[in-house]
């Protein structure tokens, strides 16, 4: 099936909006459709805006019909790993209750392929001695109800495809960071616990010293590593993920990430060097469940999707959030129909 029009849930917020210009650049369609509690009106810059709840099922199939989807990708829902552990019942809501509406619009205005925002958070813990890349068939075990709602939603997105031959891709992202070249789109969370940002923000002077969680992992340097990969080579993904075939089960899930671990020392590094200052830092203790490296094994991506990462060495991740920290610049596209 040719694909045209794109529905795009959470296409204001941070990769949603960054993925809506890929998908533009590639000559498709996207049509966002957000509530913009966390998003930002100003980074819909291409195709059409809508704004809606992604549990209102009603309203989804409305705008199914109306703008002739070919398939989604669903972005939206709540994204605070700290936030999910006291309000449990809000992310369990809008995280699977937001996939099951999608879906039901999906069944009844014959939409085939939902291409689904999830996270290396339904790993929790490596299993072994941690030192491995994670492949897909890693163990899923949750630490969280963030993890516990997004593995609940790829497991009902499974279920979908059995019951009702819809098609499931499912994209684990590791650490989403980086911004748009153009300095038009960017990290903007209202509430921001991603450490790439935190730590530019301390280095500029405008949010207050970081915290180095631990030093005693068995890690080169003893601080965690994690696995960044930039936003924008995540959403060249989202495209591929649109058309790339399907086995008989008509679903499958990748891991996106680098394959590289960096540390939290070696970030912070990055960003003295990006912004020719030094970011003030102090070390504190361990966090309870972070594990000491999660970093991806991205082979079937590659191998499958035929994704290749283009702009996510450590530096050009950090050069780009840093340029946009300094100049963020959202602003109205003139092509943009909004819907109201
Ligand atoms: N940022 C990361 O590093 C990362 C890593 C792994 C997975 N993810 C997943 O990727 C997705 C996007 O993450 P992000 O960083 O762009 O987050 P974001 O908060 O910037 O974007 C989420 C968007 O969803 C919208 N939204 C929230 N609740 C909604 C509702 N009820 N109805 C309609 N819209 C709603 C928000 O307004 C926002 O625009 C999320 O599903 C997140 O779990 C992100």
């Amino acid at each position: 099936m040719t694909i045209k029009t794109v529905l795009v849930t959470g296409g204001a917020g941070y990769i949603g909006s960054h993925t809506a210009k890929a998908l533009a650049d590639a000559g498709l369609r996207p049509v966002v459709y957000d509530d913009f509690s966390n998003g930002h009106r100003g980074a819909v810059r291409w195709g059409s805006m809508v704004n809606g709840d992604v549990r209102d099922q009603t309203r989804l199939t409305e705008v199914m019909a109306k703008f002739e989807i070919d398939a989604v990708i669903h972005f939206a829902g709540l994204i605070e790993v700290g936030r999910s552990v006291t309000a449990p019942e809000m992310f369990w809501d809008i995280n699977l209750n937001g996939v099951a509406a999608v879906l039901g619009a999906m069944r009844e205005t014959g939409v085939a392929r939902m291409v689904f925002s999830s996270t290396a958070a339904v790993y929790g813990q490596p299993a072994g001695d941690g030192q491995d890349r994670l492949s897909e068939e890693a163990t899923k075990a949750p630490l969280n109800p963030y993890g516990d709602s997004k593995l609940a939603a790829e497991r009902l997105i499974a279920a979908h495809t059995r019951a009702y031959g819809l098609e499931g891709v499912v994209l684990r992202y590791f650490n989403a960071a980086g911004a748009d070249p153009s300095g038009y789109l960017g990290e903007a969370h209202a509430c921001e616990s991603h450490l790439i940002p935190l730590a530019i923000e301390a280095a500029l002077g405008l949010g207050p010293a970081l915290t180095v969680h631990g030093s005693d992992y068995p890690t080169p340097d003893g601080a965690c590593l994690r696995d960044y990969v930039h936003v924008c080579d995540l959403a060249r993904a989202h495209v591929l993920a649109l058309t790339t075939p399907l086995g008989p089960t008509r679903f499958d899930a990748f891991n996106l990430g680098s394959g590289v671990g960096h540390s939290v020392l070696e970030v912070i590094a990055a960003v003295d060097k990006a912004t020719r200052r030094t970011t003030p830092f102090a070390t504190g203790p361990r966090r309870e469940g972070d594990p000491a490296m999660l970093v991806a094994d991205p082979s079937r991506a590659r191998a499958v999707l035929g994704w290749r990462t283009e702009r996510s060495s450590l530096n050009d991740i950090v050069a780009d959030a840093v340029a946009w920290r300094k100049a963020p610049r959202f602003g109205f596209h003139p092509i943009v129909e909004a819907v109201a």
